[in-house]
């Protein structure tokens, strides 16, 4: 049975630092994922946080929005099926120290922090992040 979702995919900050980002979309396309919407932008440390308003109560949530806001990032619909899991495994554990060999995170990620790539992580989420980056 098909089962075509759309997951929100943003290449962080200290990937796109390391112009890694044509390298990066390039390994979701490989990996079955068509790239149907994508920018390159940069965010105010407002948005950063209206964007990790689930990570509000986490010690970790002031330096994750200033970080986000740090510098450009590009934001990505990508399309396969089972899209929202699909993703996360191919960017791997969220810190990349932890992370599976032949993953995003594993081949790109510096650090828990700067892990080079963020994927919604439902698809409850993913219909609320492509909105937040997406809407008219
Ligand atoms: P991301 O998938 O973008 O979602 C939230 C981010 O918080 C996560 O990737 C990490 O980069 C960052 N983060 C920093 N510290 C932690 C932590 N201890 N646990 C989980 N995420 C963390």
């Amino acid at each position: 049975m098909s089962n075509l979702e759309q997951t929100l995919s943003i290449i962080k900050p200290d990937a796109v630092e390391r112009n890694l980002q044509d390298e990066i979309k390039k390994k979701f396309v490989e990996n079955g994922f068509s790239i149907k919407d994508e920018k390159k932008i940069q965010i105010s440390k407002n948005e950063a946080e209206e964007f990790y308003k689930v990570h509000q109560s986490k010690p970790f949530y002031g330096e994750l929005c200033n970080y986000l806001s740090s510098g450009p990032i590009v934001v990505m619909i990508l399309e396969k099926e089972n899209a929202v899991i699909e993703n996360r495994k191919l960017m791997g554990a969220t810190d990349p120290s932890k992370a599976e060999n032949g993953t995003l995170r594993k081949m790109y990620g510096i650090s828990i922090d700067k892990n080079s790539v963020h994927g919604s992580d439902s698809l409850d989420n993913a219909k609320i992040e492509i909105e937040f980056f997406f809407k008219n």
